[in-house]
């Protein structure tokens, strides 16, 4: 976890540094820090919490310099502290650090450090990093580059570092295995990010280091990249990028989940945008073309994901399996990598992950990539480490996503699965083409039905204000829209820290119901098509027990309707499709719970938007 950024140029470094921090706060935010390379020396300036207090206790000093290195914290080794927070200084007082993820023998190398008198004044595994460097630096008497690369090879783990000698500012090195690290190339400058959004409005030239690279940096010279492993040259070409600033900016919402929730119905268009051709009544997915034998033929497809992107593959399952008659397994990733799981060669493993960084779909990727399966990827951030490591893929374009409770990241990633799903179908015979082009055509008028749900906001806000000091919320639903309830509960759980639950109704039966009393907030996601009579008997049961029921219910129903104590009602589609419009009333409830409780949606406590450790 954590968010790194550099800079060295000509410019004052500290607004930079700041600013770009401030962006990458999605990444972890229990303390922040900057260093600045002033007249020989490094000044630092670290602060517990976010990263507007370091920049406000930072203001009452000098934060003059143009060089420095800045560093946002999600804790791993060490309790959030201003001693635990980055940048970590060298005994000598020379070397200054920031590191995103985690060195494994980072305890073995402290003692040897400690044997060899060095003193330790954090938890964290970076301060010893920086001491290695040091210890390689004093025995080989040799240029920070070379140090750097000499402790490298003898550190096992996961990092992104950037680290400069205030004795030579003007040359930043950076080095990256396992965690992401993007170069950005100025005229006359250098920025350095964890992704790019810190130095968007500067340059949209950027270089994105592979795993086992370093690179030195200077504000004018030439980029020079090398293998770690062996310090041969690597000759890399800078990418042009697409983002821009506004697409990473509030736009007026109160909340980056709010904004994002809104821009639903544009980033499910712009998932199927050039793909689905509903006027020719076709599908086109160029990574699902490329590789057409190995889905036609394959025995079976594993999908691997986490969070909210595991629940996408959950909706997808059903699916796939409808839809493809191909069956599908949902794993953790953190679960499957660890558990030798039985992959053949004829298995497809899709891997689902927003971010396309989180650590554990990335180790199950390996996995099945050594096991010789084909792996695609569904990834949301371009050039993102999944979106590398996967034989093929398919890009969900929600354009960024920066709250940490993942919405149009969902339902895009649902869009391009049910995609695949429908593709699937046709390539494998299972569908006839009327049964295809029904679908596709539904699928096109997705987004207005969104926007048509969204405007249902005043109703939930209402309901939200009822329910909001509630401390447990249970959520029901049937077989596509299961996920649904999961997806509900765990959206509710993030942001607003209530207890929830999400449960196959029928289920219900087999322990929730005694929980249920007049108490007890009971979410059932109920549209018309699939199980609709039975979820009318669900309802019925917890009215029974006297708990509440707000349902999600089609436009026009008439029986839930006359039981539940609330209704929200979506409009009608095809019974596939309906998670695309279910998903959307329980996203707006948890987001004015967690308002009206005064929480901070964006950065609830303890998480991170992308788990880049295990
Ligand atoms: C974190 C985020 C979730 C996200 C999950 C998986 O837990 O808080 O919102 O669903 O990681 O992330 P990914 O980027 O792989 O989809």
């Amino acid at each position: 976890m954590c968010g790194i950024v550099g800079y060295v140029g000509d410019r004052n470094a500290f607004p930079i540094l700041v600013n770009g921090l401030k962006r990458l706060e999605y990444r972890g935010y229990d303390s922040s820090g900057v260093a600045l390379a002033q007249n020989g020396e490094i000044t630092l300036y670290k602060k517990q919490g976010m990263v507007k207090a370091m920049e406000e206790f930072a203001l009452a000093g000098d934060t003059s310099g143009s060089t420095g290195i800045a560093h946002t914290r999600w804790a791993t080794h060490g309790q959030p502290s201003d001693k635990n927070a980055h940048p970590h200084v060298s005994n000598s007082g020379n070397l200054v650090l920031v590191h995103n993820g985690i060195i494994e023998n980072y305890q073995a190398l402290k003692e040897l450090l400690q044997d060899n008198g060095f003193e330790f004044h954090s938890e964290t595994d970076t301060e010893v990093l920086v001491n290695f460097i040091q210890f390689i630096q004093d025995q080989e008497h040799c240029k920070l580059r070379k140090a750097v690369r000499i402790a490298l090879t003898q550190v096992t783990g996961a990092y992104a570092i950037c680290i400069y000698d205030k004795n030579k500012p003007e040359e930043v090195v950076v080095a990256k295995l396992g965690s992401p690290l993007v170069v950005g190339l100025g005229i006359n400058e250098k920025f350095i990010g964890s992704d790019a959004t810190p130095f968007l409005e500067y340059t949209k030239d950027a270089i994105y280091l592979e795993d086992g690279e370093m690179a030195t940096l200077t504000a004018k010279g030439e980029i020079d990249i090398r293998l770690i492993e062996s310090d041969r040259a690597v000759n890399t070409q800078a990418h042009k990028l697409q983002m821009d600033l506004e697409s990473i900016e509030k736009g007026g919402y109160d909340y980056f989940m709010m904004k994002e929730i809104y821009e639903q119905p544009r980033a499910i268009y712009d998932s199927f945008r050039g793909r689905l051709l509903a006027e020719q009544g076709i599908i086109k997915m160029s990574g699902l073309e490329e590789y057409a034998d190995r889905f036609r033929n394959a025995d079976r497809i594993i999908m691997t994901a986490c969070g909210t992107s595991w629940h996408s593959a959950l909706v997808a399952e059903y699916l796939f399996e409808e839809f493809a008659r191909i069956p599908v397994e949902v794993e953790y990733g953190s679960e499957f990598r660890y558990r030798n799981p039985i992959i053949h060669k004829n298995d497809v493993v899709i891997a689902i992950s927003q971010s396309g960084e989180t650590a554990d779909t990335l180790a199950a990727i390996k996995m099945a990539k050594e096991a010789g399966a084909m792996v695609f990827g569904i990834c949301n951030v371009p050039g993102s480490t999944i979106a590398r490591e996967t034989h093929a893929g398919a890009y969900t374009h929600a354009g960024p996503e920066i709250g940490v409770a993942s919405t149009k990241a969902f339902t895009s990633q649902v869009t391009v699965l049910t995609m695949m799903a429908l593709e699937l179908g046709k390539i494998r015979g299972e569908f006839s083409t009327s049964q295809y082009r029904a679908l596709l055509n539904e699928l096109s008028v997705i987004p207005k039905k969104v926007e048509k749900v969204l405007e249902s906001k005043e109703l939930v806000k209402e309901i939200s204000a009822l329910y909001k000091d509630a401390s447990n919320v249970l959520y029901l639903g049937r077989g596509v829209n299961f996920p649904i309830a999961l997806e509900g509960a765990l959206k509710l759980k993030e942001i607003s820290y209530i207890h929830a639950e999400g449960y196959p109704a029928a289920e219900m039966k087999h322990g929730p119901i005694a929980l249920i009393d007049e108490n007890m907030p009971v979410i059932v996601v109920a549209p018309n098509a699939g199980h609709y009579e039975k979820l009318v008997s669900n309802v019925q049961e917890v009215k029974a027990r006297h708990g509440k029921v707000i349902a999600v219910v089609t436009e026009g129903d008439t029986e839930i309707v006359q039981s539940a104590d609330h209704v929200i009602e979506i409009p009608e589609t095809l019974e596939a499709l309906t998670p695309l419009l279910t998903v959307i009333p329980l996203q707006l409830l948890s987001y004015y719970i967690a308002v009206m409780r005064g929480c901070d949606v964006d950065r609830p406590r303890n998480l991170a938007k992308s788990v880049t450790v295990e």
